[in-house]
């Protein structure tokens, strides 16, 4: 369970980036949210996750709020950055046992789950390499793999198709699906409106840091007859460019 209640987030410049984002994401759910470059998708994501401190309003995972309780809140999702170029001296694995040091996963239990993930995602042969000789879609494999070594109840991901290969995006598309089946929530911001039409229960549409519209692809199909999702987006979003 994911929620954010009335996310404002007002920068140092003063550019206000995000205004009074409210939303729900329960469990068993995978939820898009879609929107522009610099519609404020980032923004949210980084409230939700700790990273930035909302202006106003309130972000609760798994019932911890992320302010006041941040590290029960922590342990209880796993988050993809929009920008996997950190740590890049480390290799894949010593970047991976970081993470789940941090996470407190006993060794004997995260060995098979590296392998497991590893093997999924094409990454055996690179883990004793340094990051900083991977392409980008690797590294975007090796944080896909360390966020997943922990296997917590609720995914919170920034872009994470971007920079994979297709055999990599299936792999993760199809994780997320499982994922969400067995009662946990996914949620995951896309400029991409086919990623979001291929996978999601319900979609979240931002423009300019505020939400247009959600709701089922059955919804909004209704509601908007006749359009594909991606008509409907440049529709709603399309009018301020
Ligand atoms: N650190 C920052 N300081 C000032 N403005 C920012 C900062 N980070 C992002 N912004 C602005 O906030 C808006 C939303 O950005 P972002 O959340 O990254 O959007 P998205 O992820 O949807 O592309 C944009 O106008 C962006 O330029
Ligand atoms: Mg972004």
């Amino acid at each position: 369970m994911i929620e954010a209640q009335g996310l404002t987030m007002i920068y140092g410049n003063g550019h206000k980036a995000t205004d009074g984002i409210s939303f729900n994401i329960h469990k068993g759910e995978i939820v898009g949210f879609a929107g522009p470059n610099g519609a404020g998708k980032t923004t949210v994501i980084k409230m939700l996750t700790g990273i930035l401190r909302p202006t106003e309003g309130t972000a609760v995972i798994n019932g911890f709020d992320i302010n006041k309780d941040p590290l029960n809140a922590k342990r209880s999702f796993a988050y993809i950055a929009d920008n996997p170029d950190i740590l890049i001296q480390l290799t894949g694995l010593e970047y991976i046992n970081f993470i789940a040091d941090m996470y407190d996963i006993p060794t004997e239990d995260r060995a098979p789950k590296i392998d497991e993930l590893a093997e999924r995602f094409d990454m055996k042969d690179a883990l004793n390499t340094q990051m900083r000789d991977y392409s980008h879609g690797m590294r975007q494999k090796l944080m896909v793999i360390a966020a997943l070594v922990h296997n917590p109840p609720a995914w919170i991901l920034d872009e994470p198709m971007t920079g994979l290969d297709p055999t990599a995006a299936f792999e993760l598309k199809k994780m997320m699906r499982e994922h969400a089946k067995v009662g946990n929530s996914v949620l995951f911001s896309t400029h991409v409106l086919e990623v979001a039409e291929q996978l999601c229960d319900r979609i979240i549409i931002i423009n300019k840091g505020r939400i247009i519209e959600q709701g089922t692809l059955d919804y909004l199909r209704l509601e908007y007859p006749d359009r594909t999702l991606e008509e409907i987006f440049v529709e709603l979003t399309g009018k301020s460019e």
